[in-house]
């Protein structure tokens, strides 16, 4: 039998992705290069924006279609929309599996079942705010530390879950109702989790949470007796002193003060940590932030990145914007602008607002800023920063860069005189900046050097070295 996957979703949704096509490996199951050839396609879904939700609707919509003709194929919807839609989701005509991100776990028994049975299966938590069964926390913690390299997409890094959920409430995020509460998984779980990985050929290792620095965990300190609370700190430090492991990320961390001291610290000892810190602002408006539920001004946020870039010199900043939420003015957005001025990132995503069914900002505000003028805002930060990364780029110019090779670049930007035996790459450096160059494809997953002869907004080009 044959599976096609398909995410839609950010790293969380790609890592449980991985999860379940290592389950169904293990299960006797092969993965299918395309949709033609699957018995089952499994599609795992995002509830985060509006459009995320449309893209699946129509996929669903094709692969209606495509049941006409193959009655027999099996359709699962996995991920934070079938949590989301539930019994909705399976009313859809192609659709024969619903289930949950807590209930992934259960996926090589619903897909075997499904195609036995030819009857519709739904997985949803019924109370996704309560506190989950232990017997359920124990399921997805055997299901997650069963991942293999077997699933990988880009050679030599994994994904590391370091939490569950979240309890943050963002007034406009829909995210703590599709992934439940927040949870930190046992710090010995997570570096046993990258011991193996790092045995099986992981260089690169990012631990995620949707707030992955307020990580804390109480377990008895290594090696002795009492108490501890384990902080991302701490995991940074434990992962460090793994061999294999060469470079770890963590992603996202949220702009608070208390949870920072001890993680820059631990970036700026830590030669493996990586120097780069995923931190969305979201707005540079305090009123909009306020109203947003973000517990800072933008103040305090260019302030903790000032200490970031004091204790880390040459960290690199990543941020999240959303522009056109409810009550946004023209005032708030040109304080954004100021923010994105002042902030310096590497680079940022920009999102229009998307009113989320059941959240605060759907359930007390007015959607009012028109479609246009969110269009216009997108556009005009994302000129604003572009321009900003433009000239943070040129001083790579003829710089030595340590790149770890993801593999063939996807779009090919111009053919820089790539041959056959030496086609157009692409890899990260530590501080996540893309970096394109011609070599062979057999140095996917490995580190190499490259000098930077040509830089763009969002990429660098250079000459193998
Ligand atoms: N936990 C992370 C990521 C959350 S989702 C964090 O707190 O940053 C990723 C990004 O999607 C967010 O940073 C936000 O900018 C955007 N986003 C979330 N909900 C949204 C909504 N309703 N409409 C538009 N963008 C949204
Ligand atoms: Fe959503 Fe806020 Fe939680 Fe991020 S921190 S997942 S934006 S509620
Ligand atoms: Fe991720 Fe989207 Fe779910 S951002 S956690 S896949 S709602």
């Amino acid at each position: 039998m044959k599976i096609f996957l398909r995410s839609y979703g950010c790293q969380m949704n790609k890592l449980d992705t991985a999860l379940v096509s290592s389950a169904l490996g293990e299960a006797g199951f092969s993965v299918a290069d395309s949709e033609k050839e699957a018995d089952v396609v499994l599609i795992n879904t995002c509830s985060v924006r509006q459009h995320a939700e449309e893209r699946v609707f129509s996929h669903l919509g094709h692969l209606k279609h495509i049941k006409k003709s193959r009655p027999g194929l099996v359709v699962g919807v996995i991920g934070c929309m079938a949590q989301r839609l539930g019994d909705k989701l399976l009313e859809h005509e192609a659709v024969d599996i619903v289930c949950g991100p807590a209930q992934i776990p259960q996926i090589t028994k619903l897909v075997t079942e499904t195609l036995q049975e030819k009857k519709k299966k739904l997985a949803v938590s019924e109370k996704i705010r309560q506190r989950s069964p232990e017997s359920q926390t124990q399921a997805l913690e055997r299901f997650e530390s069963a991942y293999g390299i077997g699933d990988k997409q880009i050679p030599g890094q994994a994904f590391v879950r370091a939490m569950r959920g979240c309890n943050n409430f963002c007034t406009y995020c829909i995210v703590p109702f599709v992934r439940g509460p927040e949870t930190s998984r046992a710090p010995a779980a997570i570096i046993e989790q990258i011991k193996r990985l790092a045995d099986e050929g992981v260089k690169l290792v990012t631990l995620l949470g949707q707030r992955v620095n307020s990580y804390k965990y109480p377990a008895p300190p290594r090696g002795g007796a009492g108490k501890k609370t384990y902080s991302l700190a701490d995991l940074l430090e434990m992962a460090s002193e793994i061999e294999g492991i060469e470079w770890l990320r963590f992603v996202t961390s949220y702009p608070a003060e208390e949870f920072f001291d001890d993680i820059l610290q631990a970036i700026a000892d830590l030669p493996k940590a990586c120097n780069y810190l995923h931190i969305p602002a979201q707005s540079g408006s305090d009123r909009i932030l306020r109203a947003m539920n973000r517990r800072y001004t933008a103040g305090e946020y260019l302030g903790l990145l000032g200490k970031a870039r004091a204790v880390v010199p040459g960290i690199a900043i990543a941020g999240d914007f959303m522009v056109g939420f409810p009550g946004e003015t023209e005032e708030d957005f040109e304080a954004t602008i100021e923010l994105v001025k002042r902030a310096k990132y590497k680079n940022c995503f920009i999102f229009k607002y998307s009113p989320r069914p059941g959240t605060t900002a759907d359930k007390r505000l007015e959607d009012n800023v028109p479609a246009e003028v969110k269009k216009r805002r997108n556009i005009e930060l994302l000129d604003v920063q572009n321009e900003i990364s433009a000239e943070m780029n040129r001083e790579f110019l003829n710089k030595e860069v340590k790149v770890l090779v993801e593999g063939l670049s996807k779009k090919p930007h111009l053919n820089r005189g790539g041959s056959e035996n030496s086609p157009q790459l692409v890899g990260r450096t530590a501080t996540d900046y893309i970096v394109v160059f011609n070599g062979p494809v057999s140095l996917a997953g490995e580190f190499v050097k490259v000098k930077i002869t040509e830089t763009s907004a969002l990429t660098l080009f250079g000459e193998l070295i």
